[in-house]
């Protein structure tokens, strides 16, 4: 805490107790246009103003730390190196929102992150930033930490509220959203680590300072809310400096890897690279100059930016182990409440073995596209986003190196790969 502090720490928060009332706060971010980081883009100032204006109380602040998207540590690296910004960030959130308990939900691998956390806690405690009448205000504040149970879908917010009340983290049927209907069926915020952490620098230095990193949103499209900001893109597989990265948003794919990731390893070229998150789909090589910001991946294509998590792959890598590694993943992860995501992601995996045991045909693509345009795209026939996650490495991955997976389909059953008859699994 001592050296957080001599570097500025805490000082947006003795603003904001001392100074500000909960509506400049909201305002503030607002003005700056913070999307959420978690993988969204849900405007941050705009979800706070969700919950109801006259609550009683009490509203409840759920922390998402349960990082599990497949290439994302974004999360883990703020929480394990600099604890005191993302726990100022969350008592500054909660002050704004008028929630008088927090929860950080953390994902139980991340038993360091963990450990820093609950020191810096106990610092805030002794300090006076937590607890009764923050810094003598009339703003108090318990924080708790959470483990997860160690699933993906415990990341996703209603999952997460339902595990923390201590149940399996079945997704909840929205709406109601969480700002309404929460915590204990209480009002409740669910922010993402990075998220709050932008909120202090955002009270430090202002909305503007936050508008003039990034990518301005479009005059032309009043919908486009822009992706202002500093952000922490991941970038991991086969670069020579896999590591996490703070940029302003907007960085291409390529730059990324040549200025920050050393190239691509062993002298090879790319070939393909996730955007942001395994749920976002696939870039090819040649789509690796779109910028990667809220908007940019979806001009190829995914699904959107995700969580900025950039795992490159190289020309040696085969996209029928990708996309079996992928639909593996998803069938694993799926809860199971919902037909099309249960059975989607299972057959896919399925479809799949069935391929790599030399028994695939090539109609067995057409069946996977289907299942991707089924489980993705149809809307309300899901809980869940995982669903929709699941579908876009299959849609990109077979759209765009569908001759790859023809030839391996030939090489691999050259006498049955144009059976169209039903075959046994
Ligand atoms: P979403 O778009 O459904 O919701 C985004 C946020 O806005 C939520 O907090 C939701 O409650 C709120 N919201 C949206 N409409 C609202 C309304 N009308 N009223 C009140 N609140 C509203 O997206 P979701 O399912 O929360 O997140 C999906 C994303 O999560 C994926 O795109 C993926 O990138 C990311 N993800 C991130 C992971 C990680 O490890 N960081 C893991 C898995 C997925
Ligand atoms: Fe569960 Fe999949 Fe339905 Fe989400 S979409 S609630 S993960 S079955």
């Amino acid at each position: 805490m001592p050296v957080y502090e001599q570097h500025g720490g805490y000082k947006a928060l003795r603003r904001v107790v001392g100074e500000l009332q909960p509506t400049d706060v909201i305002e503030e971010v607002k003005e700056s246009n913070l999307r959420g980081r978690g993988g969204a883009g849900f405007p941050c100032g705009l979800k706070w103003t969700f919950l109801p204006k006259d609550h009683p109380g009490p509203i409840y602040f759920c922390l998402n730390a349960d990082e599990s998207e497949p290439g994302t540590f974004n999360n883990r690296i703020l929480m394990e190196e600099d604890p005191h910004q993302v726990i100022e960030g969350l008592i500054i959130s909660c002050y704004a929102t008028r929630a008088t308990t927090a929860y950080i939900y953390i994902r139980v691998e991340y038993p360091l992150a963990y450990e820093r956390l609950q020191s810096a806690l106990d610092e805030c405690y002794a300090k006076g930033y937590l607890g009764q009448n923050i810094l003598g205000s009339n703003f108090s504040l318990n924080i708790y930490l959470h483990r997860g149970a160690a699933a993906y879908i415990c990341g996703e917010e209603t999952g997460l509220i339902e595990s923390l009340e201590g149940k399996r983290a079945w997704p909840r049927i929205k709406p109601p959203f969480p700002a309404v209907e929460g915590v204990f069926r209480k009002p409740t915020v669910v922010n993402n680590v990075e998220t709050a952490a932008c909120v202090v620098h955002i009270i430090n230095r202002g909305a503007d300072w936050f508008k003039s990193m990034g990518v301005p949103s479009d005059p032309d499209n009043p919908r486009d809310a822009g992706s202002y900001g500093p952000k922490l893109y991941c970038l991991s597989g086969h670069v020579n400096k896999p590591g996490c990265y703070e940029v302003p948003l907007g960085i291409t794919t390529r730059q990324l890897i040549e200025d920050y990731g050393g190239g691509v390893w062993k002298g090879r070229k790319a070939k393909a690279a996730i955007p942001g998150g395994i749920s976002m789909g696939l870039l090819s090589e040649d789509e690796f100059d779109l910028p990667l910001d809220f908007a940019g991946p979806g001009k190829a294509g995914c699904l959107g930016l995700g969580t900025a998590a950039v795992v490159v792959m190289d020309e040696t890598t085969s996209m029928v182990e990708f996309l079996h590694n992928s639909c593996r993943f998803f069938d694993h992860e799926s809860c199971g409440q919902c037909t099309p995501c249960r059975e989607g992601t299972s057959w896919s995996v399925t479809m799949l073995n069935r391929i790599r045991a030399g028994k695939g045909r090539l109609k067995d693509l057409d069946l996977l596209l289907e299942i991707g345009d089924t489980i993705g795209i149809i809307p309300g026939t899901t809980i869940c986003g995982l669903s929709d996650g699941a579908a876009w490495p299959i849609k990109n991955a077979i759209r765009k190196w569908r001759d790859e997976f023809e030839d391996y389909i030939k090489q691999t059953n050259p006498t049955g790969y144009m059976e169209t008859e039903p075959v046994e699994v």
